[in-house]
């Protein structure tokens, strides 16, 4: 198929570009590079041998959007676009409602005039907000803390209304939980701009010495060692998810699916310390800090329905993340040196 990734340069839509290529689709990669830069375009055709087309513009522009569906013949859209930082949406909600739900609304109208119908979506196990059971299933009630979140749950609400107003439509929700780590190659992977605010690429910038020490925020939750689990998934098995779901949702005739990508196991935030210096052998200096506001105990997915829906599951461990996180890490380095 010919597939439009919106938001293509970034962390994990360009893991999503590189498996859709070795899966034989065509893509092209909308992009406004307020989180990414046009290099990585150079690094995927690297990994894949081809030179992926980038448009650089914003989804909030439907002219730019319309020329490119029509341009490329447009079959498909993987729509990553969005801002992400939960503390900066807090402090600034009208960008994150501007950006995120009207950049979602302004595609959705440019993909109906277009006539192309298929679209998956990158949501967060954010909307499930304060678990009231686990693991997490698709059926758990929604709701959101914090205007990100928010933007999440009234992207959700306006793709299920289009599916029930148009039948045509084929429509995925991916529901991410805690994606890490970085393409095997060590050329494509996470490099936040600033202080990273996510616990993975903090504890890769610790390891390489451009962050003294991480804080762990709260060691008193009610988890086996006192610190925050969530379930972490490798953004390749993620990436090789989104290739499953567009599939699934060719063939079914279903408008709307959801579904989590998740791998079911939940680590500490101490477990991941602890691996990432076994697998690397490496020293991440860590202090007990105060919790982080808004965080919760435990979150980790029933990933049963991928599973079964799409034949898919994570495969690769927490070694796994931990290695290809800190080989990216070092690479980088490498790179920023010449
Ligand atoms: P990212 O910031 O690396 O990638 C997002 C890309 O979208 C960036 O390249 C950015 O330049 C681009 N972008 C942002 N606003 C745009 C706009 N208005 N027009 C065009 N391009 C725009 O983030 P990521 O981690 O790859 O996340 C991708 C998606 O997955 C986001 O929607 C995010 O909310 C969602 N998600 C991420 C995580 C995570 O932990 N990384 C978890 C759950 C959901
Ligand atoms: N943590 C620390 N120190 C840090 C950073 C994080 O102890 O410097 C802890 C957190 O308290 C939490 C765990 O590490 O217990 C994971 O935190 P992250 O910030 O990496 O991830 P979150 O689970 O808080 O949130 C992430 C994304 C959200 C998304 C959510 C579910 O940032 O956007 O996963 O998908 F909604």
């Amino acid at each position: 198929m010919k597939i439009l990734l919106t938001g293509g340069a970034g962390y994990i839509g360009s893991h999503v570009a590189a498996a859709l290529m070795s899966s034989g689709h065509e893509i092209v990669c909308f992009d406004n590079l307020s989180n990414s830069d046009a290099t990585v375009m150079d690094r995927l055709e690297a990994i894949t041998d081809t030179a992926i087309p980038l448009v650089k513009g914003d989804i909030r522009d439907g002219d730019a959007l319309r020329q490119v569906l029509n341009e490329y013949a447009v079959e498909a859209v993987i729509h990553f676009a969005g801002l992400k930082a939960v503390g900066e949406s807090v402090a600034e909600p009208i960008k994150y409602y501007d950006n995120n739900v009207r950049g979602t609304l302004t595609l959705l109208e440019a993909m109906r005039d277009c006539g192309v119908k298929t679209l998956v979506f990158s949501s967060s196990a954010t909307v499930y907000g304060e678990p009231q059971y686990l693991p997490l299933d698709e059926n758990h009630p929604t709701s959101a803390t914090n205007p990100y979140g928010r933007t999440k749950l009234m992207i959700e609400q306006m793709l299920a209304d289009v599916a029930a107003a148009d039948p045509e439509w084929r429509v995925a929700i991916l529901r991410y939980f805690n994606p890490v780590g970085a393409h095997d190659s060590g050329l494509i992977g996470e490099n936040p701009n600033g202080i990273p605010n996510n616990l993975m690429p903090f504890i890769s910038r610790v390891a390489a010495g451009r962050l003294d020490e991480l804080s762990v925020f709260g060691s008193d939750y009610d988890t086996p060692d006192g610190t925050g689990v969530r379930d972490y998934i490798h953004v390749v098995d993620l990436a090789d998810g989104h290739v499953a779901a567009l599939d699934a949702i060719t063939r079914t005739d279903q408008a709307l699916s959801t579904w989590n990508l998740g791998t079911g196991q939940g680590y500490s935030v101490l477990d991941m310390v602890e691996a990432f210096v076994r697998v690397n052998g490496v020293r991440i200096p860590y202090r007990i800090a105060p919790r982080r506001d808004g965080d919760v105990a435990s979150c980790f997915a029933s990933p049963e329905r991928a599973e079964r829906e799409l034949g898919w599951k994570a495969s690769r461990d927490l070694d796994a993340m931990c290695l290809s996180s800190w080989n990216f890490e070092r690479l980088l380095a490498m790179r920023n040196a010449d």
